[in-house]
């Protein structure tokens, strides 16, 4: 797998994109699998696993810690029978948010865990708060010496663990310290997105026993050991949320092959509101050209709402709605750094710190700017834009595909992160793009 460089990206707008793209596999299921595999005391296969930096960083970790590891055409086999330490190296620091996810597995294992301190996008404070105080409910200690966290458990025994707000990482931590501790685990107020579901399914295939319960609640009782498994990672909803919009804006008409309706439900009905016209079949979902584009007002939420990955395209359709829409984001503090670049292309955005357009959420009377009001239709003009985070990435990718002239884009390895063959992919849709 190719490693990735310093790249810029020149993008002319003005194309429709037409044809069909497949949607890789989640990014934000791949990585914890992989993960996942370090529990097990054989080898554990992944089908459909995207070639994105994240997941070779985290190949990589995996590799360090002395695990054998293969990686060819989607399909990743983990075997981590001769794992030589417990300490994940300082190199994996900063590059993203997975390394605190192997507290629980390298426990089991060493009854040790060295964790660098952690990176990914910086979209907000990001602490892990949640995810330490659960882990120390399980028996964990856990201390912050000269950035890392060191942990220390003899062995971990089950909980009830109440999250102040449905983490999606905190729960992922959870599970994975949960399904090989001493008893049941019991994680309320849990995060329950598609790809969480996707992790418990290959626990499961592994000899977890876990089980979803009402009201967002897994419940995880611990066994000694964990076997091997064979898995197929779910496409990524978000990947296929950005081609969707990339389709409607620039007037085009794109099949979105795997893009899978029941993952997609509430962005979905956004798009509809909206009015860009879609169909979604067994097979994937067709995007075709909108006549004219509506406001809307809507609100990010934990799953099944509409989720704060998919505000950045969706904020892109909102610049070329005719009206005034609000886009809420509650799940998120600071997501919004992005618009400044799409200001300086055309766009019309003001954001503001009070909750607008919905019902108060945990920001209120807090000085986080989390509401954003477009106004459009506002025809956008090429720029020199740097990408600040991964999904805003894409988002400049589509203004640049719609704006007049040529757009100058860096920061890429951004983008390149979470998005698999993503100019390969805009190219063979008809975009105009060069990389330097
Ligand atoms: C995951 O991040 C995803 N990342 C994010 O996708 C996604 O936006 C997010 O979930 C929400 O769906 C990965 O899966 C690698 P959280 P995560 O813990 O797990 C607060 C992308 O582009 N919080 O659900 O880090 C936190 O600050 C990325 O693919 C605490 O306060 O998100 C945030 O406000 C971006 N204390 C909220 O909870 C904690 O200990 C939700 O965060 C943990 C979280």
């Amino acid at each position: 797998m190719k490693k990735p460089h310093a790249k810029t990206y020149y993008v002319r707008g003005g194309k429709p994109l037409r044809g069909e793209v497949r949607v890789s596999g989640a990014k934000n299921a791949a990585t914890k699998e992989l993960v996942a595999a370090l529990l097990a005391d054989a080898p554990v296969t992944l089908h459909n696993v995207p070639e994105i930096g994240d997941v070779r960083v985290t190949l990589e970790m995996l590799a360090e810690l002395g695990a054998k590891v293969s990686f060819e055409n989607g399909t990743a086999v983990i075997d981590v029978r001769r794992l030589k330490t417990e300490k994940v190296a300082e190199a994996f620091s900063r590059k993203n948010r997975i390394p605190i996810l192997l507290l629980g597995p390298l426990l089991h294992r060493f009854g040790k865990a060295m964790i660098p301190a952690l990176g990914g996008c910086t979209i907000g404070a990001r602490p892990i708060d949640f995810h330490l105080d659960a882990l120390r409910k399980m028996g964990a200690s856990i201390m912050c010496e000269k950035g890392f966290y060191v942990a220390t458990a003899k062995k971990l025994k089950g909980a009830i663990i109440d999250l102040p707000f449905p983490s999606v990482g905190a729960t992922e931590n959870v599970m994975l310290a949960a399904v090989k501790a001493k008893g049941t685990t019991i994680i309320r107020n849990a995060a329950v997105e598609p790809e969480i579901m996707d992790l418990a399914v290959l626990l499961q295939a592994m000899g977890a026993i876990i089980n979803l319960d009402v009201n967002r609640t897994w419940v995880i009782e611990g066994v000694d050991s964990l076997h091997g498994a064979e898995h197929c990672v779910i496409p990524d909803r978000i990947v296929a949320a950005s081609f969707m919009v990339a389709a409607a804006l620039t007037g085009g008409d794109v099949f979105v092959r795997d893009a899978r309706q029941t993952d997609l439900l509430s962005f979905l009905n956004a798009l509809r509101r909206v009015g860009v016209p879609f169909e979604a079949r067994e097979d994937g979902i067709r995007v075709t050209a909108p006549k004219e584009l509506q406001p809307v007002v809507i609100e990010t939420d934990v799953h099944p709402g509409f989720m704060t990955d998919w505000q950045q395209p969706f904020v892109m359709l909102l610049t070329q709605a005719k009206g005034v829409s609000i886009v809420h984001e509650t799940v998120y503090e600071d997501r919004f750094g992005y618009t400044d670049a799409l200001v300086k292309m055309g766009a019309k955005i003001q954001l503001h710190s009070e909750c607008l357009g919905g019902k108060p959420c945990r920001y209120i009377n807090h000085d986080y700017r989390h509401s954003a009001v477009i106004v459009g239709p506002t025809p956008l003009k090429a720029a020199e834009i740097a990408i600040p985070d991964l999904r805003a990435g894409f988002s400049y990718l589509i203004a640049a595909l719609i704006a007049k002239g040529k757009s100058k884009i860096t920061g890429v390895e951004q983008i390149e992160r979470g998005y698999e063959d993503v100019i390969g992919k805009l190219k063979s849709l008809g975009a105009e793009i060069e990389v330097k």
